[in-house]
């Protein structure tokens, strides 16, 4: 442990000691960090019998700073534990920020991949020269305590082409062979996936480049690659998009394409298609559960033009909830995981026709089944059909946010989870979802509807957060 490193344990022991407790806009289904900023989800895996969550972490300023990897812990993502942070930035290699990366389960434990961020003092572009975007490994034999870390590659081992932007490693063991695969901006400002392959976890190589053949926006940040039933799938959030339109309203986009051929050689990717239809939602990572796939995203958007007040009570953003993500055809669908029933205390039934008001429990889990058009008012996030499109409107309480679109032609059924400043809409069993962060003044919640269907709503009890304690 160097005095670095002894610092900055002191430090965001102190931080998170002085934070505000609570407060109305607190999440009670969501991850949100102890105290200052948080954002993408990182090194996200199931652990003997345990989930990881860890996220990129800045106690020290709820606007951001130098990034650390906070971490939680659940058997059921109910109950959740709030580990120690897992990564500080105290190496040479990592002394800007310890960035995004993914989780590798091994027999001995557990091996954390990530960016390791340098930024060289100077008059510097910080894309062509100035930085350093390394790719480091971490290993944890507990999963909660950091064993050691070390530098796998630096700039100099990445392929010929490419600008300083290379980041946020995603790793995989497939038929006895380890899988890399990298983000990046290309000179020629396109966004690209580098893969590497290694057969001991340390020792990479670069086999493979999966690019567009026009660009794509310059630089394609957290990508993640993996197989539903057959089909390979590219996800990535790529930032600088030309494309506009539903899923592209957000100043960074975030999507997968089909990938057709194999990954590793002769192969081409088919479509883009945005994951999320909202304001608040980048840099998802999926991994494998047993038979199922989960996601979580970050629910928040970097260089947004809205913002979020609880930056002034020392705290921004929060996760989405886990989903199930799941294959339809060429398409992913995602639904809430089913653990999250499991939260339900109280439940009542509405049949609506024309309009009707029903009060809220500050926490709940909408279920609408309806027939033909419907209209909807959750104390001040307004969603209706028409056009062939569902309209998603912070009226009030959105600080900045105003209206984004989804491209859904009939609505069968919603589901929503609402968490205190927190939305997320599910339209026709996860064809479409949109997520929202908003702000109301008071804790009343009312839904208005008007149309013609059944509701199903669900009190919601909130999720158990309490502090590790070594067994
Ligand atoms: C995406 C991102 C990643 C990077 C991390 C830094 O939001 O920019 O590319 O690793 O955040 O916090």
């Amino acid at each position: 442990m160097n005095a670095l490193h002894k610092d900055l344990v002191r430090l965001t022991a102190a931080a998170e000691r002085q934070a505000v407790k609570g407060g109305p806009w607190r999440p009670g289904l969501h991850l949100a960090p102890p105290t200052g900023w948080l954002n993408d989800p990182n090194g996200l895996c199931r652990f003997r019998d345990e989930y990881h969550v860890f996220y990129q972490y800045a106690p020290f300023d709820a606007n951001g700073g130098v990034k650390f990897w906070g971490h939680c812990k659940s058997r059921d993502l109910l109950s959740w534990e709030r580990c120690p942070v897992m990564l500080y930035s105290d190496e040479p290699y990592d002394v800007h920020g310890a960035y995004s990366g993914s989780a590798l389960c091994g027999e001995d434990g557990l091996y954390l991949y990530y960016t390791g961020n340098v930024k060289h003092g100077g008059d510097y572009d910080y894309v062509l020269e100035g930085r350093e975007n390394n790719t480091a490994v971490a290993y944890s034999p507990d999963g909660v305590r950091l064993g050691w870390k070390r530098l796998l590659m630096g700039p100099k081992d990445y392929p010929g082409g490419l600008t300083r932007h290379v980041r946020d490693p995603k790793v995989w063991k497939q038929d006895g062979v380890y899988y890399m695969v990298l983000g990046a901006r290309t000179v020629e400002d396109a966004g690209a996936a580098l893969i590497f392959e290694s057969k001991d976890k340390f020792q990479w190589k670069h086999i493979n480049t999966l690019c567009t053949s026009a660009a794509f926006g310059y630089m394609w940040e957290c990508p993640d690659l993996f197989e539903m039933d057959g089909q390979w799938f590219l996800a990535v959030s790529p930032q600088g998009v030309p494309e506009k339109g539903p899923g592209f309203e957000n100043v960074y986009a975030s999507g997968y394409f089909p990938i057709f051929g194999d990954f590793r050689g002769d192969c081409r990717l088919g479509e883009f298609v945005p994951f999320d239809f909202g304001f608040d939602f980048y840099a998802p990572q999926t991994f494998p559960d047993g038979s199922r796939r989960l996601l979580i995203g970050w629910m928040g958007m970097p260089d947004a033009e809205y913002s979020n007040p609880t930056a002034a009570q020392g705290w921004q953003h929060c996760l989405t909830v886990p989903r199930v993500l799941e294959r339809r055809r060429n398409r992913l669908v995602m639904n809430p995981v089913p653990e999250l029933e499991g939260l339900r205390e109280e439940s009542r039934e509405y049949d609506f026709e024309g309009e009707k008001t029903i009060d809220l429990p500050l926490l709940s889990d909408i279920a609408i089944i309806c027939e033909g058009d419907l209209s909807l008012d959750l104390s001040g996030v307004s969603l209706r059909t028409g056009n062939g499109a569902l309209t998603l409107t912070v009226r009030e309480g959105g600080w900045g946010r105003g209206s984004r679109t989804a491209p859904v032609r009939e609505l069968r059924n919603l589901r929503i989870l609402a968490d205190t400043s927190a939305l997320e809409f599910f339209a026709n069993d996860g064809e479409a979802v949109l997520s929202v962060r908003w702000y109301p003044e008071s804790e009343g919640r009312t839904l208005a509807l008007k149309g013609r269907g059944k509701a199903a709503v669900h009190k919601l009890r909130p999720m158990q957060i309490k502090e590790y304690s070594p067994e």
